[in-house]
């Protein structure tokens, strides 16, 4: 192929994307449509390594994907999908567990974390697999580019190793991939605990911006957003991680540079900062919310829109499957 490959997922959980996502990886999503051969999925799959109501789960799915075109993703530019449209999927998950050793799945901090989370009882063996099901998901494309956050970080590191496992045992199959992380978005932080990742899981209502919110709410949390007790605003994570956190957000939603950004402010209190960005969010809010509208108000058009995404996703990893099963010896 003359252009490289990216691939990506999201969770249709929790039914709004939340700013991180957004600034983390949908973002990035957008961008690289215009230079890759680029395959995003809604990853339903993942979404029941933790119990999921059905009708829940594909009002959710469908929601995903009508932010994901809301955002910026064009069906004519980009494989847009669901994952369990694509079996192929789990079954090259499947081999993948076969190769991965127990120890080194649990070595995943995002498992550690998430079952924490969950608790002991209420923990699958699917949650704690998901990571090579996500290294199964990157492969099936031959991607070379992985566009996510900062915290999918040590998955990529897996789908690396386990690449060059097969590699390595049964030959030549599969593309190594890179992480492709922006390094001044790959982690947004809580509004209200900026030590912390902006999360669906972790934060308080307060802390998150739902994507999907009114946009008067996202003003308001950006109006009440932790800062720090002194007065300048300056770009600086170790001692002003709440300034510097609304900075990054800034910048990246209006196209400014932090430097522009700390000479607009100079001699001006975080009051100001903060009224600035609860506009320019509601601005971006605003829109974003009548186009995913206008999307899940078209529901023969999302359909058709995914049902063609899965079939030139299917084209792909089909292809992909049956090259790695032949390797294997089936
Ligand atoms: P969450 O972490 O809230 O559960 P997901 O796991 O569904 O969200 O993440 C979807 C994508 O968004 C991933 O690529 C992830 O790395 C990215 N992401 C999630 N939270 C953040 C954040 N706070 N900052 C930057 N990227 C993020
Ligand atoms: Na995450």
């Amino acid at each position: 192929p003359s252009r490289p490959r990216a691939l990506s997922g999201i969770q249709p959980t929790a039914g709004s994307f939340h700013l991180g996502n957004y600034l983390g990886a949908i973002r990035q999503y957008v961008a690289l449509q215009e230079s890759h051969d680029a395959f995003y999925m809604v990853v339903d799959l993942h979404a029941i390594t933790v119990p999921q109501d059905p009708a829940t789960l594909r009002e959710n799915t469908r929601v995903a994907a009508a932010q994901l075109l809301a955002a910026g993703l064009d069906p004519d530019r980009c494989t847009l999908f669901v994952q369990s449209h694509v079996p192929e999927h789990a079954q090259l998950g499947w081999v993948m567990n076969c190769l991965t050793g127990f120890g080194e799945a649990s070595r995943m901090t995002q498992f550690k974390d998430k079952s924490a989370r969950h608790g002991a009882d209420r923990t699958t063996v699917g949650l704690f697999t998901y990571p090579v099901l996500q290294v199964a998901d990157i492969l099936l494309y031959q991607a070379n580019h992985v566009p996510v956050g900062e915290d999918q970080r040590q998955h990529v590191e897996l789908t690396r190793d386990l690449a060059e496992r097969f590699n390595g045992r049964f030959g030549d199959t599969f593309a190594i991939p890179d992480a492709y992380i922006v390094k001044e978005t790959g982690k947004i932080y809580d509004l209200q605990d900026p030590t912390i990742k902006m999360s669906k899981s972790a934060s308080t209502p307060k802390g998150i911006i739902n994507l999907l919110d009114e946009p008067k709410v996202s003003a308001k949390k950006i109006k009440s957003a932790v800062t720090d007790t002194g007065t300048e605003i300056r770009f600086d994570e170790e001692n002003k991680p709440g300034v510097s956190n609304l900075l990054t957000i800034y910048a990246t939603l209006t196209g400014t540079t932090i430097a522009e950004l700390e000479a607009k402010y100079q001699g001006k209190g975080y009051g100001a900062l903060k009224t600035d960005l609860a506009e320019v969010m509601a601005e971006w809010v605003a829109p974003f919310r009548d186009r995913t509208r206008e999307y899940l108000d078209d529901p023969a058009m999302l359909d058709k829109v995914l049902a063609q995404g899965a079939e030139k996703a299917r084209a792909v990893a089909g292809e992909t499957l049956a090259l790695a099963y032949d390797k294997i010896g089936f």
